[in-house]
Order: C-alpha cells, then structure tokens, then sequence
C-alpha cells in the first residue's frame, strides 16, 4: 500500500526513481509523484493521478528534465483525499523547499492541521501526510542544519502508521526517511544509496539490505547511512542480504506479473520446501521457539487476510489431521476485537504474504500481549509480521507481483503443511520416516503443477466462454472448500465479478436458491479411489445444481468416469495425495479468473480499489 523509494548517489536521480516506482506500482496506483533536488538543493516536483504511466506521460509532455542525483518517488493507495493530481505525493511546505512523501495514516493529522491552519499555514491538499511537510520545515528551521534531528521531533508528534521519505532544499545530497508501522528498507551500493518499502524497488543495483526497526530513522547521504531513534538515540536494525535476483522482478515475457507468477508456481513450491527438511527433521527459518515450547503447545489459531486466510483455512485440515490438534482459522481483522481466547499454550500462526498487513500485524501483537506464541509463514524477509514473532517459516516464493496471489498462495499452502509436520514431530507424534514421507510427497508436487499448468488451453477457452456470466458459484467439500473460496476471490478480484464460495454440503441450506439456467457453478471434487464417501455426495451435489440448469465445470481427478458425465465442462488433474489437492486444484482457478477479466479487457496486475499490501487496518 503506496510505494517509496529515495535515491541518493552520483546518477540522475529521475530514471532510478521511475524504475523504482515501475517495480513497486502493484502497491497503489491512485497516482504517482517525484521529487528530485538539483545539485544547488532546488527541489523540483512532477506527480499526477492515475497509474505511473500518467506522471510518465507528463515529464514526457511538458519536458520536465528534473535533473539531479538525489530524489524520491512514491505510487499512491488513496486513504485521506482522492485520488487527485493536488493529493498526489510529494507534498510540499509553502515555501517548497521541503518535499515528502508518506505511506501509511497519520491518525492525528485533524489536531495538526488545525494546529497549522491557525498559525496562518494554507494547506492545499487533503491529505493527511501534507502536515508532516509544513511541520518538517518548521523544526528544521528550529534546528538548521540537522534534518535527521528534525524528521525525530516530527516523528514523535505523530500517531498511527507512517514510512516518511524527506528532502529539503537546504540539506543537498541527503534524505531522511522514518519508520513506525509501515516498511522501510535501505539500499546499500556502491557509492550510492537507497531507501524503499520493498527490497523490489531497487534489487537491480544492489542486494545489500538493512532493516529498520519500529520508531526509527534513517539519514541517508551517497558515502553511507546513520540510523536513530527518533530521538536521536542509538538504534538497533539488522542488515542483510536478498537472495531475490532482477530477473524475478521483471515480466519475463509474459504479459502479465500475473501470468508469470501462475507459471512459476512449481518453482515456487520447489523454493518453500528448500532447506525445510534436513533429512530426518522439518526446519524452520528463524525459530526463537524451541521443541518445548511446541510441545507444550494445545491449541493452534491460523490468522491471515484474503488468500492468507483461504491457506489458513486448508492448514486446519493438515494440521489438525497430523497433530490432533484444535486448529481456529479467523481473519486478522475480526481477531483482536473479539477477546480471542489466548493462553501461554496458544500457538498462532501469522500468515501474510508482505509481513505488512495491518490487520495481521495488529493481531500478532494482540496474540504477544497475551502471552501466546507467534509463528510467521511469511514471503518478504526484512518485513515486520517476521520481526515481531517467535518464530519464522518464509515460503522463498519470490516476489510476487501481480495484486492478486497465486504463487504465494501455493507457497503458504506448503509452508503452512510445514508448521504442521513441525508440530508433529517436536510433540512426537510422528516418526521421522512419517515426516520423510510426507515432505517426499510435497516434493513431487512442483511435477504435478507443472503437468497441470500444460492443461489450462481448456480453462482459457473456458474462461472466454464464460466471461459475460453475471456470476459464478465454486463448491467444494473438505480441503476442495478452502479451494473454492479461494476460486471466488480470485473472480472477484480480478474480474470484479460476482462470484462465491460453498461447502458443497450447505448448498441445499440456501445457496441452492441462486442456482438458475446456465449458472456457471465450478465443483472441485475428491479423488474417488481416496475419498469414495466424499466423491460420492459431491457427486449428488453436482447432479442437484444440474437438474435445476447450472453449467457444471467440474474439476477431477484424472480418469474420474464417474463424475465426468455430469460435467458440461470436464477439468482433470493429476492424481496427487488428499491434502495436497488444492496445490494442483487452485491453478485452474486462477487462470480461469485471469483469463475472464482479461476477455473483459481488465488489467489482471492492477485490479481495481486493491493493493499488494494493505498497511492500514
Ligand atoms: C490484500 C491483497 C490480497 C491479499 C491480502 C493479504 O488485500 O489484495 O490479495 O491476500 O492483502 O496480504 P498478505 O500480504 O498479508 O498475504
């Protein structure tokens, strides 16, 4: 949600910082805005609605050189004030000599714009982060000569949940950047520096990395860096150093992020199981919880949003199946406003993708106030859910671009498994061969995917098929349920169609009454050999939604004769062990919702209203 990046070094600030923002649009695309400070301090400014491609357009149009070897960037997710050219970052003081942009919210901006507009400030924007430029210029006036001094005193009056970025005109060669909440990254090269939310923005000219802690800053010059606390105080931050190449950042060819990141799924799957098993014990990446501690564990509870919850979802099958046990699913957001029961002996499993959603993050404390265990599955190293829990498995996924998940779904899926067999085996309740066996039987799954992935002409012609529908319905029993939620998020996400989830055993509770002539209802259906009770009243269920109209898409298993008469449209999978299903089972749900949004001429990058990570609750 909203991307940063700063620039400082002996280049022209403008091209880095474009490319920064190119590599970070999937974070909001409200507008985008730079500032770039020439080399007698001057600060010029260019910033426009819409997606980056409209700032690009307006450099190209009026000719603005912005020359200058220091400059930040920033793409927006609009929270305070639209989506407009006055709201879009950089903002600057009225004298323009500082210029700032902002990710996150600043809940007390009413107090402090009320507190400028009285001593005379014209404010004009309506954003929340325009308070921090006018009183970023007032304290440095207090203290010339030391910005870094002055963001901390800005810093400390704010409330809520910021990465702030500054220039001024006095302080040539440098920036500061502050965090609380909201990510922040610095880029350490050769002679130049960088400071950004993901390590995305600026991997093609360094991979040498720190990460800043809660309530600090950063002041950033070409020679180096100097981390503080907000008042100024030594800070402890970590550095390190990302094993993501360029190449995963880029398109590859594809059209899409998207379609890419569908294609590399096996890989990504390959990447989660690598280094998690050392031969006879499951591995976790930065475990502060010992065997003990797991043991002593008596009841698990998956938090997560979106797609993290939908692979939350399937853990409670594994897990609870592996290790008897009680496993709650709850979306990060309900959580900590309902008084969740959390004793020492809960373990909660904090699922994101980013490590940045407010919502989850705000429940791993939640859980931590209570004294319960946090474990992260998490895809970005260097990102906050990690930073604040016991213990880490990272699914090595590698960035994932495109707003919706794919590859990162199948990437928690496996990772989730993982805390699962984990538990198993500190609680003892599987032998090492049992655990062998199992992660033998993830290992073959980057083989299956990619068998299914060659399988997906149908579900395109499919897709073009069904893309005037006004809705879809996906049903599914035991782990094909999580499935078909996940099926429905991704049509509502990408073709912003209308578009459900179903335990295929509730439908004659009520959903059945949406079934009408030529519906489109996807099945996801078990494996009739290793789940014959199971197949057989999906079978009944697919047979009810036929006789009242629907179109059945059924998904199964290679060679099901059973199921495939009943099928308007047949989609089979490789055969592959029960709970591994929705590794082969979702791809056809993600191409089929790409390829509908597509056929409607939708950006399956970009959706609409959505951001990659979504920073405020
Ligand atoms: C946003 C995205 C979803 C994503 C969710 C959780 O809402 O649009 O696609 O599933 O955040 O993100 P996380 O990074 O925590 O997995």
């Amino acid at each position: 949600m909203c991307g940063i990046i700063g620039y400082v070094g002996p280049q022209q600030a403008l091209p880095l910082v474009m490319d920064g923002l190119r590599r970070m649009e999937y974070r909001g695309y409200d507008s985008a805005g730079v500032a770039v400070q020439d080399d007698l301090g001057a600060v010029g400014v260019a910033r426009k609605a819409g997606v980056l491609a409209n700032l690009e357009k307006l450099i190209l149009d009026d000719d603005l050189k912005l020359p200058g070897s220091t400059g930040i960037g920033h793409t927006r997710w609009a929270t305070h004030g639209g989506p407009t050219d006055r709201n879009a970052h950089p903002h600057r003081d009225v004298t323009g000599r500082v210029a700032v942009i902002h990710n996150g919210i600043i809940e007390n901006f009413a107090p402090l714009r009320a507190e400028l507009e009285s001593a005379g400030v014209e404010l004009t924007s309506d954003t929340d982060t325009e308070v921090v430029a006018h009183l970023l210029a007032a304290q440095y006036d207090a203290r010339p000569g030391d910005l870094a001094a002055a963001m901390g005193a800005v810093c400390r009056r704010l409330h809520g949940a910021f990465t702030l970025v500054a220039v001024h005109a006095d302080a040539p060669g440098q920036l500061v950047a502050a965090r609380r909440n909201s990510p922040l990254v610095v880029g350490v090269g050769d002679g130049e520096m960088f400071v950004a939310s993901d390590v995305a923005a600026f991997i093609a000219h360094t991979r040498e990395a720190v990460e800043l802690g809660q309530d600090q800053l950063v002041s950033i010059t070409a020679q180096g860096y100097d981390v503080s606390s907000f008042s100024g105080g030594s800070a402890d931050f970590r550095t390190f150093h990302v094993d993501w190449d360029t190449d995963a950042a880029e398109k590859g060819g594809f059209e899409f992020f998207m379609d890419k990141e569908i294609a590399e799924q096996p890989q990504a799957v390959a990447d989660t199981l690598l280094g998690h098993f050392d031969g006879s014990r499951i591995v976790l990446d930065e475990q502060r919880l010992g065997d003990e501690e797991l043991r002593t564990v008596d009841k698990v509870v998956v938090v997560g949003c979106g797609t993290a919850y939908n692979s939350g979802m399937l853990a409670k099958y594994a897990i609870e199946h592996w290790t008897r046990l009680p496993v709650e699913v709850e979306l990060a957001s309900e959580f900590r406003y309902r008084d969740p029961v959390l004793t020492r002996d809960t373990l909660v499993v904090a699922v994101s993708q980013s490590g940045e959603t407010a919502d989850t993050l705000e429940a791993v404390r939640h859980a931590r106030e209570q004294k319960a265990r946090v474990l992260a599955v998490c895809n970005t190293n260097g990102s906050q859910i990690p930073r604040e829990s016991d213990a880490v498995v990272y699914m090595h996924a590698g960035p994932e671009i495109g707003v919706a998940s794919t590859k990162a779904f199948l990437g928690m899926v496996v990772a989730n498994y993982l805390v699962g067999l984990a538990l198993a085996q500190a609680r003892g309740l599987m032998y090492a061969d049992e655990i062998g066996r199992e992660f033998a039987a993830l290992e073959k799954m980057p083989a299956a995917i990619s068998e299914t992935l060659t399988r997906m002409d149908r579900v395109r012609a499919l897709g073009k098929e069904i893309s005037d529908s006004r809705a879809v319905l996906f049903l599914g029993r035991h782990v094909g349920y999580p499935v078909a939620l996940e099926g429905a998020l991704k049509l509502k996400e990408l073709a912003y169609m209308h578009a459900e989830g179903f335990a295929a055993g509730e439908l004659k509770h009520g959903p059945i009454a949406l079934i009408e002539e030529g519906l489109p209802v996807v099945v996801v259906t078990p494996s009739p050999k290793l789940r014959p009770l199971l197949h057989s009243k999906l079978l009944s269920n697919i047979r009810e939604i036929q006789a009242r109209g629907a179109r059945t898409i059924v998904i199964c298993e290679d060679g099901d004769d059973i199921v495939a008469p009943f099928a308007d449209t047949l989609i089979e999978l490789p055969p592959v062990p029960v709970l591994l299903q929705p590794l082969v089972a979702t791809v056809p749900l993600q191409v089929l919702a790409a390829e509908i949004a597509r056929t409607r001429g939708y950006d399956i990058d970009k959706p609409r209203n959505l951001a990659k990570s979504v920073t405020v609750e």
